[in-house]
């Protein structure tokens, strides 16, 4: 199955399909060749590894696929630790941690840059660069363009997107409310970007026609995909749908979360990280909301509460993992990456057939 865009014509693929660059265990080397093979676009969510281990990374996606793929960054610029506020913060967590029966670790702030990591995807010479959360300095993107790599960034409000494209991005992702995972929006506040994918998209579309737009939010199967390129998208991005894919790292906890979870399972919260992300409920999220204005900025909070997670996932308790979905989440199949590409472009081509009846 293809379906050609502008979007799949710049990125060299033949499906309008971009697996979404998941930080954390999800996007495996597996997961992202078996999504370029399929004809999408697969990318490694690195954002929260190593320079090294993106590198091996990309090496290993290069051994099981000729096909193009996608690295995605979290831009985070450094923001000075409060003392005081981190003081607050622990104690808010000591409750957590004495369920666990964990410790508080000693907390020191780790250098989390970005710029390293982008260094390596520069060396290596990727097909394609996602990132969230801000814009790249002009240096950088130039370097990135020197080496053949087209450019991909996140926006969740028309402002942004044309930042993005002045900025010289290949292709804009319109990251809508429904989205699992962070918000990226780098703009404003959360609260006022929280623009649902339907209505976004043909906004961005009618604001950048010269772009090619990616939806995202929401979009599980060819109904989604179908209704994105009616709404002016060139392809559609799709995280939570390869959750519980059978190449995917996803923890066994969270993709069983997924799949037993209904249309009002999630939420935003602050709580884990010190971004709004969207997620399944739970214990850590409800406990918090009252207090969670009041925790310390990303990348800080997501330090804090790194042993939290880690010891949750090690417990198999799901009540105090972070389990990132969006709202499409009871849509989740398990089924193989390859699967679905094809079948959501199958299942496109079906809806357009009756749409045109
Ligand atoms: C588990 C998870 C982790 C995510 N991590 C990232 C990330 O590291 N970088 C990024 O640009 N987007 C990330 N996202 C957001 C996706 O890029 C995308 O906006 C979202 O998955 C689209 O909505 P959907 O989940 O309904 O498909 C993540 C989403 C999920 C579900």
């Amino acid at each position: 199955m293809k379906y050609t865009t502008r979007a799949t014509e710049l990125l060299h693929i033949t499906c309008p399909i971009i697996q979404a660059g998941m930080a954390g265990t999800v996007t495996t080397p597996d997961l992202v060749a078996a999504v370029s093979n399929a004809g999408g676009l697969g990318t490694l969510g690195a954002g929260y590894m190593r320079p090294e281990e993106i590198r091996k990374a990309i090496r290993d996606i290069r051994e099981k696929t000729k096909k193009p793929f996608a690295v995605n960054l979290l831009i985070t610029r450094s923001v000075q630790a409060n003392e005081e506020d981190i003081r607050k913060a622990q104690e808010l967590l000591e409750p957590i941690r004495s369920v666990l029966g964990i410790q508080s670790p000693n907390y020191a702030i780790a250098e989390e840059g970005y710029k390293e990591k982008l260094a390596v995807l520069i060396e290596e010479k990727i097909p394609v660069f996602s990132f969230a959360f801000d814009v790249l300095d002009l240096t950088e993107l130039q370097a990135l363009k020197s080496k053949g790599t087209k450019i991909i960034g996140t926006a969740t409000n028309v402002r942004e997107a044309k930042i993005l494209a002045n900025m010289g991005a290949d292709l804009i992702v319109g990251q809508g409310s429904e989205a699992g995972g962070h918000r990226s929006t780098f703009l404003g506040t959360v609260e006022s970007s929280m623009i649902g994918t339907m209505a976004l998209i043909p906004q961005l579309v009618d604001a950048l026609p010269h772009i090619p737009i990616i939806a995202a939010g929401g979009i599980m199967d060819g109904r989604g995909l179908a209704a994105s390129l009616a709404l002016g998208a060139d392809a559609v991005q799709m995280g939570t749908a390869f959750l519980a894919c059978t190449e995917s790292g996803t923890h066994p906890v969270h993709q069983e979360a997924v799949l037993e979870s209904g249309d009002q399972s999630t939420g935003l919260t602050r709580a884990f990280s010190g971004r709004y992300a969207r997620g399944i409920e739970n214990q850590f999220m409800t406990a918090l909301q009252s207090v969670e204005h009041a925790l310390p900025p990303y990348p800080i909070q997501n330090a804090l509460t790194t042993d939290i997670r880690k010891e949750a996932a090690a417990q198999k308790n799901r009540e105090y993992m972070s389990l990132w979905a969006g709202q499409a989440s009871p849509m989740a199949r398990k089924e193989s990456a390859y699967d679905i590409v094809q079948r959501v472009v199958k299942e496109a081509y079906e809806r357009m057939a009756i749409i045109h009846k």
